[in-house]
């Protein structure tokens, strides 16, 4: 069995103040969570969410990370600086980053390997666009972000794989959960079959886009589907909470 895993991407929200505020209110409502819960939070506030999220089931994520290990890389952030603070994820390829940060399936390999090497468990997002969705695309626009984003990883179980149809980020419209559900076996289909022998089987991938209190549970219903990347929802404390508890009633 697959574990559960729900994270939050906070983006660009929450200084470190409000987001150990934001760790604080989450805790006692997360305490009997039977999945993994994860907050993937701005470099800067890692610091201050570290001491907050202790004593709680919530593990620390990043929501970027350099793939040398150190260097003339100004601005940048290596996978043993995240490791030194307590870091156990961190988002690797998010479609906000492509979109407007020039990553490509290349860098975005080069950080997955990286952050594997470091101890780090990735959290890579693939998806498509709208266009390329209407146009019939998404499953060759998968396959092209599958072959090229883990190329040369050893074991596929070690990382996770956010599934975003970049069409239902912050916009409200969410992928039915039979389109996310039907996706998400394609991928996992591929994986296997790209990566024979690499433990894809093993592999959570998660699903991304408008993912909220009222559509946890249909969602998460969905046997491909192993969690969920909350971005608008997980900087409210009770609908971050209401997703994580999705198997309560
Ligand atoms: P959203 O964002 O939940 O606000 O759609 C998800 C994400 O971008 O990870």
């Amino acid at each position: 069995m697959r574990r559960p895993i729900i994270a939050g991407n906070w983006k660009m929200n929450n200084t470190a103040s409000e987001g150990a505020a934001l760790v604080a209110a989450i805790k006692p409502l997360v305490k009997d969570a039977k999945c993994d819960v994860v907050v993937c939070v701005p470099a800067i506030d890692i610091p201050a969410v570290r001491k907050a999220v202790r004593g709680s089931k919530i593990r620390l994520g990043a929501q970027n990370v350099h793939f040398a290990e150190k260097g003339a890389y100004t601005g940048e952030i290596s996978a043993n600086m995240l490791k030194e603070y307590g870091v156990q994820y961190v988002i690797i390829g998010h479609s906000e980053r492509r979109q407007y940060f020039g990553e490509t399936d290349e860098t975005v390999n080069k950080r997955t390997l990286a952050a594997l090497a470091a101890g780090l468990t990735p959290i890579v997002c693939i998806g498509e666009t709208l266009e390329e969705r209407e146009s019939g695309k998404t499953n060759e626009v998968l396959s092209r972000q599958i072959e090229k984003d883990f190329a040369g990883v050893e074991d596929l179980s070690k990382l996770v794989v956010a599934y975003e149809p970049i069409w239902a980020i912050g916009t409200g419209r969410t992928a039915t959960a039979e389109q996310a559900n039907e996706t998400i076996g394609f991928i996992r289909k591929r994986m296997k079959k790209i990566y024979a022998g690499k433990n894809a089987g093993r592999m959570r991938i998660q699903y991304g886009g408008s993912m909220n209190a009222g559509n946890c549970k249909e969602l998460m219903a969905m046997p491909e589907i192993d969690g969920g990347l909350i971005g608008g929802a997980s900087l409210k404390a009770p609908d971050f909470a209401a997703i994580v508890n999705f198997d309560k009633e």
